[in-house]
């Protein structure tokens, strides 16, 4: 399968950002290569702005989250429906920093990723443990609960993003291992072919060790995706079809 490198802009970026796209597609050489899929998850502003820009180079252009409705009386949300008529291929549903500020469930997140897959959207669904489940021995039943609350049962294709909370912005990883044993966990619940990524602190110094594991079949980047100079790297670190 193809690896996904994923940048989670978060609530960053202005339309000057741009340049740094135009960066990191000179960079790139032209256009991103064939055996690796790039994706960029700006603010909703920016999504028509880059994906009518850049969709010729190959830079794929997602939301970092949807209403679970196509239309309605919900002022302030954007629906899966818009974000596909916008030029968006993906959807970030259900990242920790959204369950945790919006108090948003697995039942909300699970009809989210199913409103993505009706759109036409890939749904990027974001699992993870906070340090003190970690730290308890609970990282995989938390998860578990998670995947099996926010999985959609359509049969369609989603991707899945492991992303323990304490390693977001943090500047700690798990170690290759716990990486590994979660991914093996993950992978066994999900439909083969599924996408799984790793998210959390994931800097050109780690991505290569990281995106050499076993069932890690990219990254969500963060921080290191607003900066041409930080994202190249990690996308040039990912191996490759696998
Ligand atoms: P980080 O964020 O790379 O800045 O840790 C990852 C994420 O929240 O998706």
């Amino acid at each position: 399968m193809k690896p996904l490198i994923a940048g989670n802009w978060k609530m960053n970026g202005f339309s000057a950002a741009r340049r740094e796209i135009e960066a990191l597609i000179s960079k790139l050489g032209g256009s991103a290569p064939e055996d690796r899929d790039i994706l960029i998850c700006p603010p909703a502003t920016l999504v028509a702005g880059l994906a009518a820009s850049y969709s010729d180079e190959g830079i794929q252009i997602g939301g970092q989250d949807c209403h679970p409705e196509a239309s309605g009386a919900h002022t302030g949300d954007i629906s899966a429906e818009m974000l596909a008529d916008a030029g968006a291929a993906y959807v970030i549903v259900g990242h920790s920093e959204r369950r945790t500020d919006h108090a948003e469930t697995d039942a909300l997140v699970k009809s989210k990723a199913e409103a993505a897959l009706r759109a036409g959207l890939t749904p990027i669904i974001c699992v993870g443990e906070t340090k003190a489940e970690r730290e308890a021995g609970k990282a995989l039943d938390v998860v578990g609960a998670q995947l099996s609350g926010s999985l959609p049962e359509t049969g369609e294709a989603y991707v899945v993003a492991y992303e323990p909370v304490w390693a977001i912005g943090t500047g700690l990883t798990p170690t290759n291992d716990d990486i590994g044993n979660m991914h093996d966990f993950i992978r066994a619940k999900t439909p083969e072919g599924t996408r799984l990524l790793y998210g959390g602190s994931v800097k050109p110094g780690n991505a290569k060790e990281i995106l050499a594991i076993t069932n890690v079949n990219g990254a969500l980047v963060g921080g290191a995706s607003l900066k041409a100079d930080d994202f190249y790297p990690i996308i040039e670190a990912a191996p490759g079809e696998m």
